[in-house]
């Protein structure tokens, strides 16, 4: 990436994490103001705790769920959006997150892998929906009437979401993006060693160095803000 377009890049697939939405106030994982920091992941983020202690656990979602109303996207989001909206060539925005950041601020060929705060998944049932109340008052599933909801997101030890979708535009993308991402949990924190088997560019946007560093082409420190701006102006020339 030279600050010109290249033309040899048609496809692209760009990985976000949670520091693309530090800078509207949702908080990152790890580190010193992390969310895990005032929670055991053991409580909360395991199929486990949620068999243990449902109540906890929805709880718990249902307070992160409840603050979505009060962040809103930042340049970052909404640079990305720009991205989607202008990008003629195939473009595949991959999210960790659960909030719902990069719909609000307008991209549309995106796939959350981790699941979503504002779907709910009937663990009697399994039918999946759009979600945006409490999940702690024991609702009904829409579907089957069972009281057996849970959040529909990808807890440690579960499957990822979209995998063959993603998995397959990797293998065809032309530049690989992560932003805000630790690179600390897979199968995401592998997908830049995939692209980069394919032949594809690699870079890396993140506030400092995380565990993926070492394996980007290209690594740009700083925050998303600025940062992913600045890449997408100069992706569209
Ligand atoms: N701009 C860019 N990067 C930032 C910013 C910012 N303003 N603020 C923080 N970061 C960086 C941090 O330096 C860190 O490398 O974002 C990264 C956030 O890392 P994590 O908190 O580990 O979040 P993430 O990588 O998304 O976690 C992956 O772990 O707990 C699971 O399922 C959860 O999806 C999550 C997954």
């Amino acid at each position: 990436m030279t600050g010109k377009p290249d033309p040899r890049i048609r496809n692209i697939v760009i990985l976000t994490g949670a520091g693309v939405s530090a800078e509207s106030g949702v908080p990152t994982f790890r580190g010193p103001d992390g969310l895990w920091e005032g929670h055991r992941v053991e409580d909360v983020a395991l199929p486990e705790a949620f068999r243990r202690n449902p109540l906890l656990v929805q709880r718990f979602y249902d307070e992160r769920r409840a603050a979505l109303s009060r962040v809103e996207p930042n340049a970052a989001h909404l640079a990305l959006a720009r991205l989607d909206a202008e990008w003629s060539g195939a473009l595949l925005l991959v999210t960790q997150n659960v909030d719902d950041l990069h719909e609000r601020a307008g991209s549309k060929r995106l796939l959350h892998m981790h699941g979503e705060l504002k779907r709910a998944l009937c663990t009697g049932c399994g039918a999946a929906s759009p979600w945006s109340a409490d999940l702690s008052g024991a609702p009904a599933c829409p579907r089957c009437a069972a009281a057996a909801l849970r959040p529909d997101i990808v807890w440690f030890g579960e499957m990822p979401y979209h995998m063959d979708i993603i998995e397959a535009a990797i293998d065809a993308c032309d530049l690989f993006v992560s932003i805000g991402t630790s690179g600390a949990v897979y199968p995401a924190a592998g997908f830049v060693d995939h692209a980069r088997s394919c032949g594809a560019r690699t870079l890396e946007l993140n506030l400092d160095r995380s565990a993926g560093t070492p394996m980007f082409g290209e690594v740009r420190h700083g925050p998303a803000g600025a940062l992913v701006p600045e890449f997408v102006a100069e992706m569209l020339g």
